[in-house]
Protein backbone atom coordinates (compact mmCIF):
# COMPACT_ATOMS: atom_id res chain seq x y z
CA UNK A 1 0.00 0.00 0.00
CA UNK A 2 1.46 3.03 -0.87
CA UNK A 3 2.15 5.95 1.87
CA UNK A 4 -1.10 8.33 1.02
CA UNK A 5 -3.74 5.45 0.91
CA UNK A 6 -2.11 4.26 4.16
CA UNK A 7 -2.66 8.29 5.46
CA UNK A 8 -6.35 7.81 3.91
CA UNK A 9 -7.17 4.77 6.23
CA UNK A 10 -5.13 6.06 9.26
CA UNK A 11 -7.89 9.19 8.73
CA UNK A 12 -11.02 6.91 7.96
CA UNK A 13 -10.49 5.06 11.11
CA UNK A 14 -10.03 8.32 13.16
CA UNK A 15 -13.44 9.58 12.04
CA UNK A 16 -14.70 5.80 12.56
CA UNK A 17 -13.14 6.24 16.60
CA UNK A 18 -10.75 3.66 15.96
CA UNK A 19 -7.87 6.16 17.15
CA UNK A 20 -7.00 7.40 20.32
CA UNK A 21 -6.50 10.96 21.06
CA UNK A 22 -5.17 12.10 24.56
CA UNK A 23 -5.82 14.56 26.59
CA UNK A 24 -9.37 16.05 25.01
CA UNK A 25 -7.84 16.07 21.34
CA UNK A 26 -4.86 16.33 18.72
CA UNK A 27 -4.44 20.36 20.59
CA UNK A 28 -3.56 19.03 23.90
CA UNK A 29 -1.65 16.07 22.94
CA UNK A 30 0.63 14.24 25.52
CA UNK A 31 3.98 14.45 25.01
CA UNK A 32 6.69 13.02 26.98
CA UNK A 33 9.34 15.05 26.35
CA UNK A 34 8.24 18.46 26.93
CA UNK A 35 11.74 20.35 25.55
CA UNK A 36 10.62 19.42 22.16
CA UNK A 37 8.13 21.07 20.22
CA UNK A 38 5.24 19.08 18.83
CA UNK A 39 4.51 19.36 15.12
CA UNK A 40 0.45 19.30 14.28
CA UNK A 41 1.71 18.96 10.21
CA UNK A 42 4.15 15.98 10.00
CA UNK A 43 4.50 11.79 11.23
CA UNK A 44 7.24 9.54 11.08
CA UNK A 45 6.29 8.64 7.41
CA UNK A 46 7.58 12.16 6.09
CA UNK A 47 10.98 11.02 6.90
CA UNK A 48 13.55 8.61 5.68
CA UNK A 49 16.70 7.23 7.61
CA UNK A 50 19.51 6.96 5.06
CA UNK A 51 21.78 4.23 6.69
CA UNK A 52 24.75 4.09 3.53
CA UNK A 53 22.57 3.03 0.46
CA UNK A 54 19.36 2.08 2.20
CA UNK A 55 16.59 4.46 2.49
CA UNK A 56 14.16 2.77 5.64
CA UNK A 57 11.28 4.02 7.42
CA UNK A 58 13.32 5.62 10.71
CA UNK A 59 11.65 3.27 13.17
CA UNK A 60 14.18 1.09 14.77
CA UNK A 61 12.47 -1.95 17.35
CA UNK A 62 15.70 -1.93 19.98
CA UNK A 63 16.69 -5.27 20.95
CA UNK A 64 15.15 -6.97 23.94
CA UNK A 65 16.86 -9.77 25.80
CA UNK A 66 16.34 -13.05 26.76
CA UNK A 67 14.39 -13.20 23.33
CA UNK A 68 12.06 -11.09 24.11
CA UNK A 69 12.52 -8.88 20.85
CA UNK A 70 12.57 -12.55 18.64
CA UNK A 71 13.24 -13.24 15.03
CA UNK A 72 9.88 -12.68 14.76
CA UNK A 73 9.57 -9.42 15.81
CA UNK A 74 12.87 -8.72 14.23
CA UNK A 75 11.50 -9.42 10.59
CA UNK A 76 8.27 -7.84 10.85
CA UNK A 77 10.34 -4.66 11.24
CA UNK A 78 12.12 -5.43 8.20
CA UNK A 79 9.55 -6.73 6.08
CA UNK A 80 7.62 -3.19 6.97
CA UNK A 81 10.81 -0.93 5.93
CA UNK A 82 12.08 -0.31 9.28
CA UNK A 83 14.72 -2.01 11.43
CA UNK A 84 14.30 -4.80 13.82
CA UNK A 85 16.80 -6.24 16.34
CA UNK A 86 17.28 -9.92 17.50
CA UNK A 87 19.38 -10.16 20.77
CA UNK A 88 22.51 -12.29 21.77
CA UNK A 89 21.82 -12.44 24.86
CA UNK A 90 21.78 -16.34 26.36
CA UNK A 91 21.36 -17.30 22.70
CA UNK A 92 22.36 -21.12 23.36
CA UNK A 93 19.49 -21.39 25.78
CA UNK A 94 17.62 -19.54 23.30
CA UNK A 95 18.26 -21.62 20.50
CA UNK A 96 17.16 -24.75 22.28
CA UNK A 97 14.22 -23.70 22.95
CA UNK A 98 13.45 -23.01 19.25
CA UNK A 99 15.52 -25.77 17.63
CA UNK A 100 15.49 -28.50 20.14
CA UNK A 101 19.36 -28.23 20.70
CA UNK A 102 20.82 -29.33 23.74
CA UNK A 103 23.38 -27.07 24.45
CA UNK A 104 21.86 -25.98 28.36
CA UNK A 105 21.47 -29.44 29.28
CA UNK A 106 25.40 -30.56 27.54
CA UNK A 107 27.02 -27.64 29.23
CA UNK A 108 25.16 -29.20 33.30
CA UNK A 109 26.33 -32.31 32.33
CA UNK A 110 29.59 -31.42 31.77
CA UNK A 111 29.83 -29.53 35.06
CA UNK A 112 27.09 -31.26 36.92
CA UNK A 113 29.56 -32.29 39.47
CA UNK A 114 30.06 -27.93 40.30
CA UNK A 115 26.77 -27.45 40.83
CA UNK A 116 26.78 -27.50 44.63
CA UNK A 117 29.99 -25.88 44.63
CA UNK A 118 28.96 -22.14 45.56
CA UNK A 119 32.20 -20.56 46.56
CA UNK A 120 34.38 -21.24 42.83
CA UNK A 121 32.83 -21.11 40.06
CA UNK A 122 35.69 -19.89 38.20
CA UNK A 123 35.94 -23.65 35.71
CA UNK A 124 32.34 -23.55 34.06
CA UNK A 125 33.37 -22.27 30.85
CA UNK A 126 31.27 -21.89 27.60
CA UNK A 127 32.54 -24.17 24.45
CA UNK A 128 33.38 -21.06 22.14
CA UNK A 129 32.83 -23.69 19.20
CA UNK A 130 29.01 -24.63 20.76
CA UNK A 131 28.98 -20.67 21.47
CA UNK A 132 29.94 -20.21 17.57
CA UNK A 133 27.22 -22.71 16.45
CA UNK A 134 24.63 -21.65 18.41
CA UNK A 135 24.70 -17.92 17.59
CA UNK A 136 25.20 -18.79 13.52
CA UNK A 137 22.08 -20.55 13.92
CA UNK A 138 20.54 -17.58 15.61
CA UNK A 139 21.17 -14.90 13.13
CA UNK A 140 20.47 -17.54 10.45
CA UNK A 141 16.83 -18.61 11.73
CA UNK A 142 16.03 -14.38 11.24
CA UNK A 143 18.17 -13.91 7.87
CA UNK A 144 17.02 -17.08 6.49
CA UNK A 145 13.20 -15.88 6.59
CA UNK A 146 13.98 -11.68 5.86
CA UNK A 147 11.75 -10.43 3.45
CA UNK A 148 11.01 -6.76 2.68
CA UNK A 149 13.44 -3.69 2.54
CA UNK A 150 14.10 -3.12 5.58
CA UNK A 151 17.04 -4.81 8.37
CA UNK A 152 18.37 -7.14 11.09
CA UNK A 153 20.52 -6.46 13.88
CA UNK A 154 21.64 -8.12 16.74
CA UNK A 155 21.69 -6.12 19.99
CA UNK A 156 25.20 -7.34 21.46
CA UNK A 157 25.82 -6.94 25.44
CA UNK A 158 29.57 -6.18 26.63
CA UNK A 159 27.96 -7.06 30.05
CA UNK A 160 27.44 -10.58 29.35
CA UNK A 161 30.53 -11.75 30.63
CA UNK A 162 30.51 -15.53 30.29
CA UNK A 163 33.61 -15.94 32.39
CA UNK A 164 35.49 -15.17 30.04
CA UNK A 165 34.61 -11.74 28.64
CA UNK A 166 37.01 -11.19 25.97
CA UNK A 167 36.98 -14.62 24.08
CA UNK A 168 33.39 -15.02 24.25
CA UNK A 169 31.93 -11.05 23.05
CA UNK A 170 34.43 -11.77 20.12
CA UNK A 171 33.05 -15.17 19.24
CA UNK A 172 29.45 -13.55 19.60
CA UNK A 173 30.65 -11.03 17.33
CA UNK A 174 32.12 -12.57 14.53
CA UNK A 175 29.80 -15.37 14.66
CA UNK A 176 26.95 -13.11 13.89
CA UNK A 177 28.98 -11.49 11.07
CA UNK A 178 29.94 -14.40 9.57
CA UNK A 179 25.31 -15.44 9.73
CA UNK A 180 25.00 -12.08 7.31
CA UNK A 181 23.65 -10.23 10.25
CA UNK A 182 22.72 -6.52 8.72
CA UNK A 183 24.56 -4.96 11.67
CA UNK A 184 25.19 -4.90 15.02
CA UNK A 185 24.26 -2.91 17.65
CA UNK A 186 26.93 -2.04 20.60
CA UNK A 187 25.06 -2.64 23.94
CA UNK A 188 25.43 -2.31 27.89
CA UNK A 189 29.03 -1.53 28.08
CA UNK A 190 31.56 0.50 27.06
CA UNK A 191 32.85 -1.62 23.86
CA UNK A 192 36.06 0.26 24.29
CA UNK A 193 37.98 -3.01 22.14
CA UNK A 194 34.69 -4.21 20.24
CA UNK A 195 35.49 -2.63 16.85
CA UNK A 196 39.01 -4.42 17.51
CA UNK A 197 37.77 -7.90 17.88
CA UNK A 198 36.28 -7.85 14.48
CA UNK A 199 38.09 -5.34 12.61
CA UNK A 200 39.71 -8.48 10.44
CA UNK A 201 36.30 -9.64 9.86
CA UNK A 202 35.51 -9.18 6.04
CA UNK A 203 32.37 -7.66 6.68
CA UNK A 204 34.10 -5.48 9.01
CA UNK A 205 33.38 -2.29 6.37
CA UNK A 206 29.95 -3.30 4.75
CA UNK A 207 28.02 -4.28 7.83
CA UNK A 208 26.24 -1.46 10.17
CA UNK A 209 27.84 -1.01 13.34
CA UNK A 210 26.09 1.16 15.77
CA UNK A 211 26.80 1.79 19.47
CA UNK A 212 24.07 2.53 22.47
CA UNK A 213 25.25 5.64 24.89
CA UNK A 214 23.21 7.46 27.32
CA UNK A 215 26.21 10.11 27.91
CA UNK A 216 28.51 12.35 25.61
CA UNK A 217 31.17 11.02 27.82
CA UNK A 218 30.31 7.48 27.15
CA UNK A 219 30.60 8.51 22.78
CA UNK A 220 33.56 10.61 23.66
CA UNK A 221 35.32 7.80 24.77
CA UNK A 222 34.51 4.91 22.78
CA UNK A 223 35.34 7.30 19.39
CA UNK A 224 38.56 7.33 21.19
CA UNK A 225 39.52 4.25 21.50
CA UNK A 226 37.58 2.58 17.92
CA UNK A 227 39.32 5.46 15.84
CA UNK A 228 42.38 3.28 15.46
CA UNK A 229 40.25 0.56 13.62
CA UNK A 230 39.70 4.08 10.87
CA UNK A 231 36.07 3.16 11.15
CA UNK A 232 33.01 5.74 12.70
CA UNK A 233 30.20 3.70 13.93
CA UNK A 234 27.01 3.69 11.03
CA UNK A 235 24.84 5.61 14.07
CA UNK A 236 24.59 6.16 17.37
CA UNK A 237 21.60 5.16 19.54
CA UNK A 238 20.92 7.48 22.72
CA UNK A 239 19.12 6.28 25.55
CA UNK A 240 17.83 7.89 27.77
CA UNK A 241 16.40 7.37 31.23
CA UNK A 242 13.04 6.05 30.52
CA UNK A 243 14.15 3.13 28.65
CA UNK A 244 13.53 -0.76 29.89
CA UNK A 245 16.46 -3.42 30.47
CA UNK A 246 19.83 -2.05 31.87
CA UNK A 247 20.02 1.80 31.89
CA UNK A 248 23.47 3.42 31.63
CA UNK A 249 22.63 5.93 34.46
CA UNK A 250 22.65 5.87 38.08
CA UNK A 251 19.82 5.71 40.82
CA UNK A 252 19.68 9.38 39.53
CA UNK A 253 18.40 8.10 36.26
CA UNK A 254 15.08 10.77 37.17
CA UNK A 255 17.18 13.67 36.67
CA UNK A 256 18.01 13.66 33.08
CA UNK A 257 16.42 13.81 29.89
CA UNK A 258 16.54 12.41 26.69
CA UNK A 259 16.01 16.09 24.40
CA UNK A 260 19.00 17.26 26.41
CA UNK A 261 21.10 14.43 26.06
CA UNK A 262 20.54 14.38 22.39
CA UNK A 263 20.78 17.79 21.73
CA UNK A 264 24.25 17.82 23.74
CA UNK A 265 26.08 15.05 21.83
CA UNK A 266 24.28 16.36 18.50
CA UNK A 267 26.16 19.91 19.34
CA UNK A 268 29.00 18.38 19.62
CA UNK A 269 29.70 16.10 17.22
CA UNK A 270 28.80 19.16 14.94
CA UNK A 271 31.48 20.84 16.73
CA UNK A 272 33.79 18.24 15.64
CA UNK A 273 32.63 18.09 11.82
CA UNK A 274 31.62 14.42 12.97
CA UNK A 275 28.89 12.69 10.95
CA UNK A 276 27.26 10.07 12.76
CA UNK A 277 23.31 9.93 12.67
CA UNK A 278 21.79 9.76 16.35
CA UNK A 279 19.02 7.75 16.69
CA UNK A 280 16.92 8.90 20.18
CA UNK A 281 15.79 5.55 22.48
CA UNK A 282 13.36 5.46 25.85
CA UNK A 283 10.00 6.52 26.15
CA UNK A 284 9.45 7.66 22.34
CA UNK A 285 5.98 6.21 22.87
CA UNK A 286 3.78 8.12 20.13
CA UNK A 287 4.13 8.63 16.46
CA UNK A 288 4.47 12.47 17.30
CA UNK A 289 7.22 11.79 20.07
CA UNK A 290 9.13 10.49 17.28
CA UNK A 291 7.97 13.06 14.74
CA UNK A 292 9.81 15.97 17.24
CA UNK A 293 13.16 13.80 17.68
CA UNK A 294 12.91 13.63 13.84
CA UNK A 295 12.31 17.27 12.85
CA UNK A 296 14.94 18.25 15.86
CA UNK A 297 17.24 16.37 13.67
CA UNK A 298 17.17 12.55 14.71
CA UNK A 299 17.72 10.40 12.26
CA UNK A 300 15.70 7.58 13.31
CA UNK A 301 14.15 6.30 16.46
CA UNK A 302 14.49 3.20 18.85
CA UNK A 303 11.28 2.13 20.31
CA UNK A 304 10.63 -1.00 22.36
CA UNK A 305 8.14 -1.00 24.74
CA UNK A 306 5.04 -0.22 22.75
CA UNK A 307 6.10 -3.75 21.15
CA UNK A 308 6.26 -5.77 24.23
CA UNK A 309 2.15 -6.54 23.94
CA UNK A 310 2.54 -7.64 20.50
CA UNK A 311 1.70 -11.12 19.70
CA UNK A 312 5.30 -11.37 18.19
CA UNK A 313 6.81 -10.15 21.16
CA UNK A 314 8.73 -13.40 22.77
CA UNK A 315 6.70 -12.65 26.17
CA UNK A 316 4.48 -15.48 27.28
CA UNK A 317 0.79 -13.79 26.53
CA UNK A 318 -0.22 -13.70 30.85
CA UNK A 319 2.82 -11.73 31.06
CA UNK A 320 1.70 -9.29 28.32
CA UNK A 321 -1.64 -8.83 30.69
CA UNK A 322 0.62 -7.95 33.60
CA UNK A 323 2.74 -5.25 31.34
CA UNK A 324 -1.01 -4.04 29.93
CA UNK A 325 -1.92 -3.38 33.89
CA UNK A 326 0.59 -2.12 35.35
CA UNK A 327 0.20 1.33 36.82
CA UNK A 328 3.04 4.13 37.21
CA UNK A 329 3.74 3.26 40.62
CA UNK A 330 4.19 -0.27 39.63
CA UNK A 331 7.21 -0.03 37.55
CA UNK A 332 10.79 0.45 39.61
CA UNK A 333 14.18 0.91 39.03
CA UNK A 334 15.87 -1.09 41.48
CA UNK A 335 19.91 -2.45 41.79
CA UNK A 336 18.91 -6.36 41.66
CA UNK A 337 20.55 -6.93 38.45
CA UNK A 338 24.08 -8.35 39.36
CA UNK A 339 25.61 -6.72 36.08
CA UNK A 340 25.93 -3.78 38.26
CA UNK A 341 23.57 -1.48 36.41
CA UNK A 342 20.10 -0.03 37.45
CA UNK A 343 17.45 -2.04 35.79
CA UNK A 344 13.52 -1.29 35.21
CA UNK A 345 10.76 -3.99 36.04
CA UNK A 346 7.31 -4.08 36.85
CA UNK A 347 7.59 -4.85 41.08
CA UNK A 348 5.65 -7.69 41.35
CA UNK A 349 8.39 -9.59 38.99
CA UNK A 350 8.53 -13.22 40.34
CA UNK A 351 12.51 -12.72 40.41
CA UNK A 352 12.59 -10.13 42.85
CA UNK A 353 13.18 -11.98 46.32
CA UNK A 354 13.10 -15.48 44.60
CA UNK A 355 15.92 -16.52 46.39
CA UNK A 356 16.59 -19.36 43.77
CA UNK A 357 19.86 -21.54 43.57
CA UNK A 358 22.46 -20.17 41.43
CA UNK A 359 22.31 -22.18 38.17
CA UNK A 360 25.93 -21.13 36.80
CA UNK A 361 26.14 -24.90 35.39
CA UNK A 362 23.80 -24.36 33.13
CA UNK A 363 23.64 -20.52 32.20
CA UNK A 364 26.63 -18.63 34.19
CA UNK A 365 26.74 -15.62 31.94
CA UNK A 366 26.86 -13.00 33.99
CA UNK A 367 29.73 -14.78 35.37
CA UNK A 368 32.98 -12.09 35.61
CA UNK A 369 36.30 -12.74 34.60
CA UNK A 370 37.21 -14.68 37.69
CA UNK A 371 33.81 -17.07 37.62
CA UNK A 372 32.27 -14.09 40.11
CA UNK A 373 28.80 -13.29 40.09
CA UNK A 374 27.48 -10.76 43.21
CA UNK A 375 24.11 -12.98 42.89
CA UNK A 376 26.01 -15.59 44.53
CA UNK A 377 27.33 -13.50 46.91
CA UNK A 378 23.96 -12.56 48.03
CA UNK A 379 22.73 -15.93 48.37
CA UNK A 380 25.47 -17.33 50.57
CA UNK A 381 25.34 -14.77 52.38
CA UNK A 382 21.61 -15.70 52.74
CA UNK A 383 22.56 -19.10 53.56
CA UNK A 384 25.21 -18.54 56.18
CA UNK A 385 22.25 -16.11 57.79
CA UNK A 386 19.48 -18.47 57.61
CA UNK A 387 21.26 -22.21 58.81
CA UNK A 388 19.15 -24.97 58.33
CA UNK A 389 16.30 -23.20 56.05
CA UNK A 390 15.58 -24.91 52.86
CA UNK A 391 14.23 -21.81 50.96
CA UNK A 392 16.03 -18.60 51.34
CA UNK A 393 14.74 -15.14 49.76
CA UNK A 394 17.38 -12.40 48.43
CA UNK A 395 16.38 -9.31 47.72
CA UNK A 396 19.09 -7.08 46.82
CA UNK A 397 20.24 -9.52 43.96
CA UNK A 398 18.38 -11.96 41.62
CA UNK A 399 19.92 -14.47 39.66
CA UNK A 400 19.26 -12.75 36.49
CA UNK A 401 20.23 -15.80 34.12
CA UNK A 402 17.76 -18.20 35.47
CA UNK A 403 14.57 -15.39 35.93
CA UNK A 404 15.00 -13.81 32.29
CA UNK A 405 15.43 -17.08 30.65
CA UNK A 406 12.26 -17.81 32.59
CA UNK A 407 10.61 -14.78 31.98
CA UNK A 408 9.68 -13.99 35.33
CA UNK A 409 12.05 -10.88 35.52
CA UNK A 410 9.26 -8.44 33.96
CA UNK A 411 11.43 -5.55 32.51
CA UNK A 412 9.70 -2.87 31.05
CA UNK A 413 10.17 0.85 29.95
CA UNK A 414 8.90 4.23 31.98
CA UNK A 415 5.73 4.11 29.55
CA UNK A 416 4.54 0.75 29.96
CA UNK A 417 1.78 1.95 32.55
CA UNK A 418 0.40 3.86 29.31
CA UNK A 419 -0.12 0.76 27.31
CA UNK A 420 -3.68 0.37 28.70
CA UNK A 421 -4.07 2.97 26.31
CA UNK A 422 -2.95 1.46 23.25
CA UNK A 423 -5.81 -1.07 23.37
CA UNK A 424 -9.01 -2.52 23.81
CA UNK A 425 -10.04 -4.32 26.85
CA UNK A 426 -11.99 -7.29 26.04
CA UNK A 427 -14.98 -9.38 27.94
CA UNK A 428 -12.75 -11.16 30.46
CA UNK A 429 -10.76 -8.37 31.53
CA UNK A 430 -7.83 -8.53 29.44
CA UNK A 431 -6.43 -6.35 26.71
CA UNK A 432 -5.88 -7.76 23.64
CA UNK A 433 -2.50 -8.30 21.94
CA UNK A 434 -1.42 -6.49 18.50
CA UNK A 435 0.24 -6.95 15.76
CA UNK A 436 3.61 -5.83 15.40
CA UNK A 437 2.57 -4.09 12.30
CA UNK A 438 -0.29 -2.07 13.82
CA UNK A 439 2.22 -0.74 16.42
CA UNK A 440 4.65 0.00 13.77
CA UNK A 441 2.22 1.46 11.43
CA UNK A 442 0.90 3.73 15.09
CA UNK A 443 4.31 5.20 15.14
CA UNK A 444 4.95 5.67 11.17
CA UNK A 445 0.78 7.31 10.65
CA UNK A 446 0.30 9.08 13.53
CA UNK A 447 0.22 12.44 14.26
CA UNK A 448 -0.76 14.87 17.33
CA UNK A 449 -0.21 12.66 20.04
CA UNK A 450 -3.04 9.86 18.66
CA UNK A 451 -2.82 6.18 19.08
CA UNK A 452 -4.62 3.95 16.80
CA UNK A 453 -6.71 1.15 18.77
CA UNK A 454 -6.54 -2.45 17.38
CA UNK A 455 -9.91 -3.57 15.62
C1 LIG B 1 11.39 -5.56 27.85
C2 LIG B 1 12.61 -4.80 27.43
C3 LIG B 1 13.84 -5.45 27.37
C4 LIG B 1 14.97 -4.76 26.95
N1 LIG B 1 16.16 -5.42 26.84
C5 LIG B 1 17.24 -4.79 26.32
C6 LIG B 1 18.44 -5.50 26.07
O1 LIG B 1 18.53 -6.70 26.29
N2 LIG B 1 19.49 -4.81 25.56
C7 LIG B 1 19.41 -3.47 25.27
O2 LIG B 1 20.38 -2.89 24.82
N3 LIG B 1 18.27 -2.78 25.48
C8 LIG B 1 17.19 -3.42 25.99
N4 LIG B 1 16.01 -2.73 26.14
C9 LIG B 1 15.97 -1.30 25.73
C10 LIG B 1 15.35 -1.15 24.33
O3 LIG B 1 16.12 -1.80 23.36
C11 LIG B 1 15.12 0.30 23.91
O4 LIG B 1 16.31 0.99 23.66
C12 LIG B 1 14.32 1.14 24.89
O5 LIG B 1 13.52 0.39 25.74
C13 LIG B 1 13.44 2.09 24.09
O6 LIG B 1 12.59 2.80 24.92
P1 LIG B 1 11.02 2.45 25.03
O7 LIG B 1 10.95 1.07 25.58
O8 LIG B 1 10.51 3.49 25.96
O9 LIG B 1 10.43 2.53 23.66
C14 LIG B 1 14.87 -3.40 26.59
C15 LIG B 1 13.63 -2.77 26.65
C16 LIG B 1 12.51 -3.45 27.06
C17 LIG B 1 11.18 -2.74 27.10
Amino acid sequence: MRTGKRCRVYRQRLAAGRVKAYHGGPALARSTFPFLKMTTLKCVDDFRFHLGDKELVPIMIGGMGVDISTVELALEAARLGGIGHISDAMVPTVIDRHLKTRYVKDKLKLYKSNVTNLDDKSTVKFHLGELEEATRLHVRRAMDAKQGSGLVFINCMEKLTMNAPRETLKVRLNAALDAGIDGITLAAGLHLSSFGMIEAHPRFRDARLGIIVSSLRALQLFLRKSSRSGRLPDYVVVEGPLAGGHLGFGMDWAEYDLARIVAEIRTWLATEQIDIPLIPAGGIFTGSDATAFLEAGAAAVQVATRFTVTRECGLPDPIKQEYYKASESDIVVNGISPTGYPMRMIKSSPAIGAGTHPNCESFGYILDANGRCSYIDAYNREVAAHPGEKKVKVYDKTCLCTHMRDFDLWTCGHTTYRLKDTSVKQADGDYALLSAEHVFHDYQYSRNGQIQLPG
